[in-house]
């Protein structure tokens, strides 16, 4: 099977027990933290910055914390997210001005790379960058909030970027975000993804009484997984 891994999104957490939460998905099999980072500039909400992320490691967290950025300006803030434990940090083209320099920054700070497309932003940056990146994320819902519905033309976008990654022979991730969850999953990773970013459809189906309540859904968005034609 290929090497799918499923990122759930702590947008959708508790965050007054954002600790426990990351703890518990962990342990039920999640793959990789994601870590939406709003700056109510770039995109029309405010989450969290590097502090958290600091915190979630200081709680623990060993597994690989992936920093979505949706702020602008984007620089300023990139050693401050490698400081404080982020494996991967990803950036909107369209938030930076020189995107080579902040794609050579993020590696610099010994983090890996990444360049997010929302939904109707062409993948032309990518004919020169692409050699360079650890991760392409792919936005399937326009950012700012979890819980928006998935917008299928993504699908034929992540079909070109598959291609690209594959004739190119890179290392290179694919990375979707928004909308995904066990109904969708399959279908998304027969597109070429591998890497799945979800928060409402895994957070949602907790139960508080539950302690490995995230187990189940975890499991059911494996099993479509496992029945994907790629
Ligand atoms: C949206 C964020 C997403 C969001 C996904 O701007 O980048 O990571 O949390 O949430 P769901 O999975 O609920 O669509
Ligand atoms: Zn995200």
């Amino acid at each position: 099977m290929a090497d799918f891994k499923i990122a759930p999104s702590i947008l959708s957490a508790d965050f007054a027990r954002l600790g426990e939460e990351v703890v518990n998905v962990i342990n039920s099999g999640a793959d990789i933290v994601h870590f939406d980072v709003m700056d109510n500039h770039y995109v029309p909400n405010l989450t969290i910055g590097p502090l958290v992320c600091e915190a979630l490691r200081k709680h623990g967290i060993k597994a690989d914390i992936d920093v979505h950025l949706m702020v602008k300006p984007v620089d300023r803030i990139i050693p401050d997210f490698a400081k404080a434990g982020a494996t991967y940090i990803t950036f909107h083209p369209e938030a930076s001005e020189h995107i080579d320099r902040t794609i050579g920054l993020i590696k610099e700070s010994g983090c890996k790379a990444g360049l997010v497309f929302n939904p109707a932003t062409p993948l032309d940056v990518l004919e020169y960058t692409l050699p360079k990146l650890d991760m392409v994320l792919l936005m399937s819902v326009n950012p700012g909030f979890g819980g928006q519905k998935f917008i299928p033309y993504v699908l034929d976008k992540a079909r070109k970027v598959r291609q690209m990654i594959k004739a190119g022979g890179y290392n290179c991730r694919l990375e979707i975000d928004g909308g995904v969850g066990p109904a969708n999953i399959k279908e998304v990773a027969e597109a070429g993804v591998d890497t799945f970013v979800a928060g409402s459809a895994i957070f949602g189906a907790a139960k508080a009484s539950d302690p490995n309540r995230y187990d189940t859904v975890l499991k059911a968005m494996r099993d479509e997984l496992a029945k994907a034609k790629i």
